[in-house]
């Protein structure tokens, strides 16, 4: 069973995106009375329009998650325009120390993948407090910030977004890091076919993009739900692929007890291993200020 905590834009749109990747037995958890279960409804109707035969409930309660495979964390407020992602801290932390205790009680044996923000932060709260294995609790969103790096480099050169790979690691905010070296276009890395200036202005379109999107509509909806929905067709299927998330580190790049995005292979059993790649001195910087970020939001959040 795939529980969606959370059936607000997000959770429903992960919904849709595993209802379209075939994967079934899907229950989605939310507060608000007749919320889930109505998204359960609709999101039927879907499934039936594209003739896939796949289970979905909603339900308002977290007893009903005993048994899930993966529960995948979606709840918690959103930015609004001109919020960076630490501004949901405060608010967040106890909304995810809530859900982790009912977590820990009622799925024990899940793989825990959270979305909410700020995520590097929430994945690490949701660690500490469920006490599961590290490589059980991990969060998305590099492969998110990925997909966005692929989009701005597929507009940059006119290549086929199919033939793009990107991969953006570090904190899931202002620090994130997107790798032009470890980019390709048809197996060339990124820096072998732009300048260093014309990357860089893509970066600065990565990094930005989220603030547009949200200053434009309200909220991101359709790409966080497709990313979401990789990572755990990843997991149901056990395909040890790649790919960036917020995992926590111990030693690995020289941090230690801290969650922020790296590359590791996902499998059946959640992270299999964290992928080291040797950054160059600039994108150590960029990596280590988000870690110094981070550790800073940890010493402010009271996690007793
Ligand atoms: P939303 O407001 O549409 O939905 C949030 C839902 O959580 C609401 O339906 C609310 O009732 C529910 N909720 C609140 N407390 C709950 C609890 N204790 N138990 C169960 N449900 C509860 O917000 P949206 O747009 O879906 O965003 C959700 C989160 O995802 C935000 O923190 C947002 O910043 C984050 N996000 C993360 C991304 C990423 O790349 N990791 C990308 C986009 C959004």
């Amino acid at each position: 069973m795939i529980t969606i905590v959370g059936a607000g834009r997000i959770g429903s749109s992960v919904a849709s995106s595993l209802i379209t990747r075939g994967l079934d037995d899907i229950l989605l958890v939310d507060i608000i009375e007749g919320l889930p279960q109505g998204e359960a409804l609709d999101l039927g109707h879907m499934a039936a329009s594209y003739g896939i035969d796949v289970s979905l409930r909603g339900t308002n309660d977290f007893k009903d998650i005993e048994g899930s495979d993966i529960v995948v964390v979606t709840a918690g407020l959103p930015r609004r325009p001109g919020m960076t992602r630490l501004d949901l801290l405060q608010k967040n932390t106890r909304i995810i120390n809530d859900i982790s205790f009912k977590i820990a009680e009622y799925a024990p044996k899940s793989i825990v993948l959270m979305v909410t923000n700020p995520l590097d932060m929430m994945t690490y709260v949701a660690l500490k407090v469920t006490g599961f294995q590290t490589q059980r609790v991990f969060g998305m969103g590099g492969m998110l910030d990925s997909a966005r790096f692929r989009y701005f480099i597929s507009e940059a050169l006119g290549a086929s977004r199919s033939s793009i790979q990107a991969l953006v690691i570090g904190e899931h905010g202002e620090s994130m890091l997107p790798l032009p070296k470890h980019s390709t276009v048809s197996g060339k890395p990124l820096t072998e076919l732009m300048s260093s200036e014309d990357i860089n202005a893509v970066i600065e379109k990565t990094r930005k993009t989220a603030a547009d999107v949200i200053a434009l509509k309200g909220g991101t909806v359709y790409a966080p739900g497709s990313a979401v929905g990789e990572m755990i067709e990843s997991i149901m299927k056990d395909k040890k692929e790649v790919m960036p998330l917020s995992a926590y580190l111990n030693g690995e790049y020289g941090v230690k007890d801290l969650c922020i995005g790296v590359p590791a292979v996902l499998g059946r059993e959640g992270i299999k291993s964290i992928k080291e790649l040797q950054l160059e001195e600039d994108e150590e910087t960029v990596f280590m200020k988000g870690v110094e970020t981070l550790k800073k939001a940890v010493s402010e959040t009271n996690l007793d």
